[in-house]
Parts: C-alpha cells; sequence; structure tokens
C-alpha cells in the first residue's frame, strides 16, 4: 500500500516549513537542496546538559509539497560528474583545471560527484596546504606541443600521480588477516590508503597502510559549523575533523540506499542517497511511496511496507546514530529540528566511507558478474585471505553496509516499517548515470554534466541521429539495441533505459525519465556532427522538465544544459608532438577490451591490464588534458549556460 507520506510529514512539521518558507523569499515551491549551508546559530542550546553517549544533530523532513528548508543562493549552476574509476578521476580533474583556468571555478555552486569521480573531488574540496595547481596540475591547453613522451611519463598534480597508483597493494594489505578488517570494508579502507590517506583525508585504516588512522571523523563545511557541533556536543573527539577548503562551494557524494541486508535491490524501489559535507540522506520517497523487499536469504521473510527516505540529517549524525525518538522542540523560531540519538557502535561516517560507497562498484559487479570479481578481486588476494567459500554463499560479500533509519519516522502518523535496519549502500551508479537527477531536484538553473563515457557514442554508421532510421523514431528503446546501445550514459534521461538491466544488481536507469524523449535526437545528431569534425563534443541545449515522481521533479522547470562527453577528438591530436600521436594511434594507452583511447577502462584501464584501478601516467596526462582542453574550447557555451 501507498501511504501518503508527504502529507503525514507535512501536516507534523509545519511549523517548520512556514518559518523556512518566510525567511526565504527568494523560493518556490519547487524542491530545493542545492545548497544546505545555512550557518549555525552560536546560541543553539548552549546551556543544556549533553549525554556523552548521545550526539545532538540537526535534521530536515523534506516533503514533496513545500520543501525550500534551504536557503538559496541566487546563483544555480552544478557540475555533475558521472563514474567510470580512474578515468573519471582523470577526467574531472582536467575539467576542473579547466574551470579554474577560466576563472569559471566561482561560478559553480555546487559538484555532484559520485564513484570515480569523488576520488577526484574528495581531494579537491578537502585537501589542506596544496595550491590548485598543485592539486590538479599545471595547464596544458596552451601548449599541446609540449606533451612529449618523456613529459608524460610525470603525473601532472598531485591527484593524477594518485590515479597512476594501483588499489591492489592497499586491498592485499588490508586483506590479512590479522587486521580483520569485514570484506564490506575492504575496497573503501583500500580507497582510503591510496587516494585519501596522503592528504591526510582518510578514515579508519589499519595499521601499515598510513601514518595516520581517523576514527569518528567529522567531516564538515567550515569552522563555524564545527564550532557549532562541538557546543551541542562538548564530549565528542573532533580532533580529526575535516573542514572543506575553499576550492567547491559545495560537493554532494551521490550513492543510494539498496536494500537491508540480505534482501535483493529492488530498481523501481531503490533511493538515492547523498552525503556531503552540511547535510546527508534520502530526502525523498522512491515514488513516494513504501518498499517492499525480497529476501535473497532463504532464512529471512520479506518485508513489507518500509518508509525509506524523508528528510536529511546533519551528515556527522548520518548512518552513526541509533534512531532518535523524537525531536526536540526548537526554542525559538521553529525553523529547525534537532535530534538527540545515541552513537552507533560504528562511529561516525567518515569522509573515506562516502567515497567508498559512492564508488562500491563490487556490489552491483558481484552479482551482475561474479566471475569476475572471483578472478580480478579474489584470486589476486587468495593467498593471503580467501574469500571465494563466502563469497559463493553471499553475492553482496564486497557491498558496504550501514545502519539507516527513516527521517520520515520523527513524523506522527507514518504508516509502515520506520525501524533502524543495516542496508546495503551502493554506488550513485546504480540509479543515475551522471547526476544531473540531483542536480535538477537541488534546484539547479545550469548543468554542467561531465560524462566521461567509457564507450564512444555511436557511430553514423550504426545510428544516424542526424537521420534517424523510422523504426527508431516510432519506437526509440530500439537505440538499446545496437553493440553499444546499453553502454550508452544519458539515453536514460531521455527515457530509453530498461528496468532491473542486471537482475538484483541494483542497476536501473528506467526511473529517469525528465526530458522529452524526442528531444534526444537533436541532441545526439550535434554530438556526432562535433564529434566527426574533430571537435570537442560539447553541446549546450535548454530544456523543460517531464514531471517524474521517483525523484521529486516537478514538470515544467526550466534547466540550460551542458553536456560534455569525452570521444576520440582528432583537433586536440594534431597539436600533440608526432610521437605522441603516433604513440596514441599505435594503441600504447588503449584498456583491453575497449574501444580504444580515450575509451578506457573502469577496471584494469592499463593497456597491459596489469593493476586493479592504476592507468599509466600517460594515460592519466593525456586523458586530463582531453577533458581540460574540451572544455576550455567552449568557454561561451559554458559562459551562457552559468550565466557567467
Ligand atoms: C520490485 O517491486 C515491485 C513493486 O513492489 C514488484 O512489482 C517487482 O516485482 C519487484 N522487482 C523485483 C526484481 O523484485
Ligand atoms: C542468512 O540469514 C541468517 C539469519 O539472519 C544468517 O544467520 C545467515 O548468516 C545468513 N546467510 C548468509 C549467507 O548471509
Ligand atoms: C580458495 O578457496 C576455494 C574454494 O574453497 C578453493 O577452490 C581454492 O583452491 C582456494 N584458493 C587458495 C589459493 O587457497
Amino acid at each position: 500500500m501507498a501511504p501518503t507520506l508527504a502529507a503525514a510529514v507535512f501536516a507534523v512539521w509545519l511549523p517548520y516549513a512556514v518559518a523556512a518558507s518566510e525567511t526565504c523569499p527568494t523560493c518556490s515551491d519547487d524542491n530545493e537542496l542545492l545548497q544546505l549551508t545555512r550557518e549555525a546559530d552560536a546560541h543553539l542550546d548552549k546551556d543544556s546538559e549533553s549525554d556523552p553517549d548521545s550526539v545532538r544533530f540537526r535534521i530536515f523532513p523534506v516533503n514533496l509539497i513545500r520543501s525550500s528548508f534551504f536557503k538559496i543562493r541566487a546563483k544555480k549552476n552544478v557540475l555533475t560528474m558521472g563514474g567510470g574509476g580512474t578515468r573519471a578521476m582523470c577526467g574531472t580533474t582536467g575539467q576542473l583545471r579547466a574551470m579554474h583556468s577560466m576563472d569559471l571555478l566561482k561560478e559553480v555552486d555546487q559538484v555532484v560527484a559520485m564513484s570515480g569521480s569523488t576520488w577526484s573531488t574528495a581531494i579537491f574540496a578537502f585537501a589542506k596546504g596544496f595550491s590548485v595547481k598543485d592539486l590538479l596540475g599545471k595547464d596544458t591547453a596552451n601548449s599541446l606541443n609540449r606533451l612529449t613522451l618523456k613529459k608524460l611519463k610525470t603525473p601532472n598534480g598531485k591527484i593524477l600521480e594518485r590515479a597512476a597508483s594501483d588499489l591492489t597493494p592497499f586491498v592485499a594489505v588490508a586483506a590479512q588477516p590479522i587486521f580483520a578488517v569485514p570484506p564490506h570494508k575492504l575496497f573503501e579502507v583500500a580507497l582510503g590508503g591510496n587516494f585519501l590517506c596522503p592528504f591526510g583525508l582518510n578514515g579508519e585504516l589499519p595499521n601499515g597502510l598510513c601514518s595516520n588512522s581517523n576514527k569518528n571523523q567529522v567531516w564538515t563545511t567550515s569552522d563555524k559549523r564545527l564550532d557549532s557541533i562541538k557546543q551541542r556536543n562538548p564530549h565528542l573527539d573532533l580532533s580529526d575533523a575535516l573542514v572543506m577548503n575553499k576550492n567547491l562551494k559545495s560537493l554532494v557524494v551521490q550513492s543510494t540506499l539498496l536494500a537491508p541486508v540480505g534482501y535483493n535491490p529492488n530498481g523501481s524501489r531503490m533511493v538515492s542517497t547523498r552525503f556531503s559535507a552540511d547535510f546527508s540522506g534520502s530526502p525523498y520517497y522512491a515514488d513516494q511511496q513504501n518498499v517492499d523487499f525480497e529476501p535473497w536469504n532463504t532464512s529471512l521473510s520479506p518485508l513489507k511496507d518500509v518508509v525509506v527516505g524523508g528528510g536529511v540529517v546533519e551528515s556527522f549524525a548520518f548512518m552513526s546514530t541509533l534512531p532518535p525518538e523524537s525531536p526536540r522542540r526548537p526554542r525559538r523560531p521553529a525553523r529547525r529540528g534537532l535530534a538527540e540519538a545515541e552513537l552507533e557502535d560504528e562511529g561516525i561516517l567518515s569522509l573515506q566511507q562516502a567515497v567508498g560507497i559512492s564508488s562500491s562498484i563490487l556490489a552491483m559487479v558481484g552479482v551482475s558478474s561474479p566471475q569476475f570479481v572471483i578472478d580480478s578481486f579474489i584470486k589476486p588476494l587468495a593467498s593471503i585471505n580467501n574469500y571465494t567459500e563466502e563469497f559463493l554463499q553471499d553475492p553482496y560479500l564486497f557491498a558496504p553496509r550501514r545502519k539507516y533509519w527513516p527521517v520520515a519516522r520523527l513524523a506522527k502518523g507514518i504508516d509502515g516499517d520506520i525501524g533502524e535496519k543495516t542496508y546495503y549502500v551502493g554506488d550513485g551508479f546504480s540509479i543515475d548515470s551522471a547526476g544531473l537527477l540531483e542536480a535538477i531536484r537541488g534546484g539547479a538553473e545550469c548543468a554542467v554534466v561531465l560524462v566521461n563515457n567509457g564507450w564512444p557514442i555511436e557511430d553514423k554508421g550504426t545510428v544516424d541521429f542526424c537521420n534517424v532510421p523510422e523504426p527508431i523514431l516510432a519506437n526509440p528503446l530500439l537505440l538499446l539495441g545496437t553493440p553499444l546501445g546499453l553502454q550508452q550514459s544519458i539515453y536514460d534521461y531521455f527515457g530509453i533505459a530498461l528496468p532491473d538491466t542486471i537482475l538484483r544488481a541494483g542497476l536501473d536507469y528506467s526511473n529517469n525519465h525528465v526530458f522529452e524523449t524526442s528531444e534526444i535526437f537533436s541532441l545526439f545528431c550535434r554530438a556526432q556532427e562535433l564529434r566527426d569534425a574533430g571537435d570537442a563534443t560539447v553541446v549546450y541545449r535548454k530544456y523543460t522538465t517531464l514531471e517524474n515522481r521517483h525523484w521529486g521533479i516537478q514538470a515544467g522547470k526550466k534547466i540550460k544544459v551542458v553536456f560534455v562527453w569525452t570521444e576520440k577528438t582528432v583537433k586536440w591530436e594534431l597539436q600533440l608532438p608526432d610521437k605522441t600521436q603516433a604513440a596514441i594511434n599505435s594503441g600504447a594507452y588503449d584498456s583491453p577490451g575497449t574501444a580504444g583511447f580515450p575509451y578506457l577502462g573502469t577496471f584494469s584501464p592499463k593497456p597491459d591490464g596489469s593493476d586493479f584501478t592504476a592507468v599509466l601516467p600517460e594515460q592519466g596526462n593525456l586523458y586530463a588534458s582531453l577533458t581540460e582542453w574540451s572544455l576550455r574550447q567552449n568557454q561561451e557555451k559554458l559562459q551562457k549556460c552559468m550565466g557567467a
């Protein structure tokens, strides 16, 4: 049954909603979640005693009727970033470099990242003591002829340096039985060791992986907000706290609540979950309904009518606390909720865990392709710790899991199962190919969608988007029938996707229809023309949204979008030194089993397939140079979109 959750929440939280709208003259009836950066008030609960076992945190229910709880900035420009392992990491590094060089980064209100693009953006947003150039590397766009084979051997900047370092040795340390790292934390711990440790941004790590280990690592937006957390929670150890540097205004790390442990993710019922330095959670309900779950573990019974979503909580409490019984009534103007709850044994969800969860592709691959996980992940580790037996029993063995309770539980009159449960939490890529939906429902007016695609967009010989064959016009789903059809990003926003593409893997883009289907043809026609002319494949378009109840998006919202693909780009290549061009065209930088450079593999991107995630320095440098150059060539489109 589908209770009217939204109405129930709305009734109970009416005082908050009303107060918020009064103080927010620019609020519309839209779901605005773009900037949750209202600074904490210093007077908050200064005088009351605190319980040493519990924490006090802010909590915001978000309803679907009127949800403008949050202060909105005048500009609403969002960079959204798709996944793809180190390919996404390198691509976004070049793209951030370009935005910075064009002085456009300051126009960006928010970055929505998922999976591999969180590996670069988490470093960029939180690392202290490094300049932008230290992190992103030197500009290459105006000196492509200097990218000699010799120069390419050294990673350009600290982030690309990490992309050239492989996860495998870190997994091998973490997997040693002496450390007792549970399998569902292996990937996260290796990411922390490889990507975050060199910048002091890691969470809890076994000895030997890193010189520091920050358990209970609170991460937040500003010193002021950290002070507020401290004031409310004087007993909390905040010595390892991370505060954002000033490189980005806001970073949303996208992930997915898959299913309670032992149950199958159900494509139509998965709920997008955001982590960010201010507020985290699942603000909406999937399709405004409660969720039923079927167990894969035959010892368990089906779950009916589970409440998932309904709001966000201050990040240091998200998936880190037991459920609060009821929110404390705020003292003065009822504008915020304050809750108190016991900390979970697992401790505070760290930046490392957010990054690990957002890129937990093993959760998906373990189900869709168990043999791949056995061959590429389990076998190399077998002499250290043999997971084969356990994995064959449990395909979700490597899926991260955390305790979750729905914010909606604090509303009176909620129907359904509101208990806390341990959930598999998965990759943002499970249900959104490139982060655009989060940007739209967050109130973006301009979204720059950085796809960093793993496969080429179709060539005209397969599907000519400028001259679409009649059968495809009549049934656009036929676009999925070509050899690369299912690999295409972005199609889902136009309603071209199938439900539960891979059974039980928790991969489903069929709820993402937000633009008129017919618009897909002119978009990809332009993309094909640009690519085939050797230009950067960057297309600027204006759209009006269709209603999408699954994501809580209303019909009729206007949004400007710049779609950015990373395709083979002849005009960029021709400016490289001859020997570099020759190396590219001889396949020296191709990943095995792909369409060649620049379509690097998400796994094993090196030409000899030798490492799990590392790229050659040459691959990383060239890929980032290509993505940098592509945006630099399109400064005008970006300025138009962002109103800069
Ligand atoms: C997902 O849930 C819907 C609605 O409850 C149900 O009809 C469908 O069969 C489920 N799909 C799977 C794969 O369990
Ligand atoms: C299935 O669930 C039972 C009961 O919770 C549990 O004891 C068992 O370990 C689970 N099996 C697997 C393979 O996870
Ligand atoms: C790991 O376990 C599997 C299944 O029990 C077994 O077939 C395999 O030989 C083991 N590998 C090693 C290296 O011990």
